[in-house]
């Protein structure tokens, strides 16, 4: 893993935000697995900006999408289909075919999960996945004692997840308790991988990822096992880590 630590959120931003545009300059029909939350807002503001002046093109761009809430339509302001488009996909050149975010609202979730995997072997596999990390070691949705063997499916969400989401939603009782995710299988299987965290409530989730044992009640532990794992956290962050 190699570990970038930045003063603020916003140099955070603007380091994974110049990876993702190199990747899409170096090939120009890269597949991109793509996060939503707090964390990469920042990092797609300033994908926007390197857009709009003309420094990266996403015509040829796939994306796949970690996860999704289940029960949640794309209408649904706190949906992440919805958080894509507010947030990356109405501002940048991407062809809505090449679009690709788990259907939270599907009967045959069985199918609509081996299809999301299927459909990401079709396309040669993940180029670049940026990744969160939830305050317990989240990645997607990928919840503590996860099998690191999982594929695309449906999940329960963690309470402390439930808990944390719950500052998007009216009230704690609104915010769905299962959704869609890619497995820990499907991410591992990316070619390339960002991880981005930032303040002090990620700081131990952090530590135990590179530090700790892989060991799945940390499902983001496994990434000390993938070959080509940037980390950028700011120093909140990266407060607990041995960075020597
Ligand atoms: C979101 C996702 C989650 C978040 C994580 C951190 O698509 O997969 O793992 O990355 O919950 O969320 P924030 O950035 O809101 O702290």
């Amino acid at each position: 893993m190699r570990i970038i630590v930045v003063d603020n959120y916003e140099e955070m931003s603007k380091k994974a935000a110049n990876m993702v545009a190199s990747q899409v300059i170096l090939k120009p029909n890269s597949v991109l697995g793509l996060a939503t939350g707090d964390t990469p807002v920042g990092m797609y503001e300033e994908i926007i900006s390197l857009y709009k002046n003309e420094e990266v093109d996403f015509s040829k761009v796939k994306t796949f999408n970690l996860d999704e809430y289940y029960g949640l339509s794309k209408e649904n302001p706190q949906s992440y289909y919805y958080y894509m488009m507010n947030h990356l996909f109405n501002h940048v050149n991407i062809d809505e075919n090449n679009i690709n975010i788990p259907n939270g609202m599907v009967d045959n979730i069985e199918s609509e999960c081996k299809n999301y995997d299927k459909r990401i072997v079709e396309v040669g596999g993940i180029d670049l996945q940026v990744l969160g990390i939830g305050v317990n070691g989240h990645i997607g949705f990928n919840e503590p004692d996860i099998s690191f063997e999982s594929e695309t499916h449906l999940v329960n969400l963690d309470e402390k997840t439930i808990e944390s989401n719950s500052r998007f939603f009216n009230s704690k009782e609104e915010v769905p308790t299962k959704a869609i995710s890619m497995g820990i299988k499907t991410i591992m299987h990316s070619k390339k991988i960002i991880l981005l965290a930032c303040g002090n409530s990620k700081a131990n989730a952090i530590f135990e990822t590179i530090n700790g044992k892989i060991n799945p009640n940390m499902p983001a532990s496994i990434l000390q096992l993938h070959r080509d794992v940037v980390v950028i956290v700011d120093k909140e962050a990266a407060s607990k880590l041995n960075l020597e």
